[in-house]
């Protein structure tokens, strides 16, 4: 962050007196005013619920602008990244700032897969979940209790012990959700396999059987891998804030991660894959299009098109558009001819060209075809948003590790604008 040459003057006319506001400069993006001494100067909060124009910390790692559809990571364009790299060279490059040389990414491929393995005591707690209990539900629960079995990395003054954490994380969670995944089917769990990759192994690890061998089919992995890297980390969204927020109290990363991933389940955040699909299964039939952005435009309506709009995106979300080649090139592997593409593909054609959507810049999001995607590689749409978990998952501990190495953080404690009761007498119960 520089310090701009630039002032803002806020003028209270009525008072006649003024503040000025230092500006602060990014390496690319919107100025910021830098507000910190303003209740100091002024006894006056700002007001912004929802956080649309609240710049909430400094970060290195990723970059959207919304106007142009560009993200990017560590300054590198997601669609290089998709196409380039694998999951865990975007991991590492969120990590540690650059990509890795041939060296390094050995050994961190190396230090992932060999901490794939879950303490056995842990699927003790699957089994005190109901068969049927969403996903979410379990994934959240057991990654607050991975606190419970990594005493030696809770430790957050200790960067090695912030180190192992993160790596942990990283390779523990295909291994947590998989076995969720099992469990909701009654299945038995698969262990971690070291060697298959990242992707192959959370294949393997969710579709495998006892009773018969299982080979990864290297299409399907590929784009299992591409959609973790597309979901891999998007600034501060509500689960990243959400994790930050929880860390800034010096929390530990294990129940940090617990919190963003409760945050992530909601639909209008991760939970949006799952309600995708659920909305396109409703719809049912083309027929029924119309009628369905008829309905997402009513504004006596609360209803709105799954998968379309985003806070920061007011252009096509450039995941989207990868995501959308994926779920082509895993259909024509698979051979499958699934009526929900068409129904999404019409569906995506007939809204952006609906005034509503076109005045208001509502664009498909990475959301929109992933749940085609998934259900084609087999899981059923709970399991969506528990495996954007799996791949926020880098984006969370990445951001979270930001915050505590930044000298400047303290904990977050945001203020309100009260419209409560001003000071009264408490009242005995007969006057009430
Ligand atoms: N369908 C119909 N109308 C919409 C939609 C939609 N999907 N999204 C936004 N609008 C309208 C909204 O009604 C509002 O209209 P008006 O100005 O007349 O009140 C206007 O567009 C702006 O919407 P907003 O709710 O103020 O925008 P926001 O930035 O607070 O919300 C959002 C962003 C993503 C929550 C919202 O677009 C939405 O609910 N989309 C559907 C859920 C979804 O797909 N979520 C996934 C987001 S991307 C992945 C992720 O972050 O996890």
């Amino acid at each position: 962050m520089t310090s701009n040459t630039k002032i803002m003057t806020l003028t209270d006319k009525e008072a006649g007196t003024e503040v000025e506001l230092p500006v602060l400069s990014g390496s690319v993006g919107p100025d910021v005013i830098d507000i910190r001494k303003l209740y100091g100067q002024t006894g006056m909060f700002t007001y912004d619920p929802g956080y649309g124009a609240t710049g909430s910390c400094e970060s290195g790692l990723t970059y959207i602008d919304g106007e142009k559809g560009i993200l990017l990571h560590r300054g590198y364009p997601i669609e290089q990244l998709a196409d380039q790299a694998d999951f865990l060279e975007v991991a590492y490059l969120l990590l540690n700032g650059e990509l890795p040389n041939q060296d390094e990414k050995a050994e961190f491929d190396d230090a992932i897969t060999h901490h794939t393995m879950v303490h056995e005591q842990l699927s003790n707690f699957y089994r005190g979940f109901r068969r049927d209990a969403h996903p979410m539900a379990i994934l959240c629960g057991v990654t607050g209790a991975l606190s419970a079995f990594y005493h030696d990395s809770t430790d957050i003054s200790d960067p090695a012990q912030r180190q192992i954490a993160s790596r942990r994380l990283i390779a523990k969670m295909p291994t947590l959700a998989a076995m969720a995944f099992k469990y909701s089917m009654g299945q038995p769990f698969n262990y971690p396999r070291n060697n298959l990759n990242y992707a192959e192994n959370f294949l393997q690890m969710c579709f495998a059987v006892p009773a018969e061998d299982y080979v990864v089919d290297p299409v399907l992995a590929k784009a299992m891998d591409k959609i973790l890297i597309l979901h891999a980390d998007h600034e501060q969204n509500a689960s990243t804030s959400t994790v930050r927020l929880a860390g800034s109290s010096g929390a530990n990363p294990f129940a940090c991660i617990a919190a963003g991933i409760a945050s992530l389940w909601g639909p209008a955040h991760g939970g949006a894959n799952e309600a995708v699909l659920n909305m396109l299964n409703e719809i049912g039939d083309k027929s029924r299009l119309a009628e369905y952005v008829e309905r997402a435009r009513s504004k006596d309506d609360p209803f709105r098109l799954f998968g379309f709009g985003h806070r920061v995106y007011k252009n096509f979300d450039p995941r989207a558009k990868v995501m959308r080649e994926t779920c082509h090139e895993v259909l024509n592997k698979l051979g499958i001819n699934d009526p929900l593409l068409e129904l999404a593909m019409e569906l995506e054609e007939l809204a952006l060209r609906d005034p509503y959507f076109v005045d208001k810049k509502l664009y498909p999001n990475v959301d929109f075809y992933s749940g085609i995607i998934l259900k084609a590689l087999g899981f059923p749409t709970s399991m969506f948003t528990v495996l954007f978990a799996v791949a926020r998952t880098v984006g969370w501990i990445s951001q979270w590790n930001e915050m505590i190495e930044d000298p400047t953080q303290r904990i977050g404690r945001p203020r309100q604008l009260y419209t409560g009761p001003a000071a009264r007498d408490f009242k005995t119960m007969s006057n009430r």
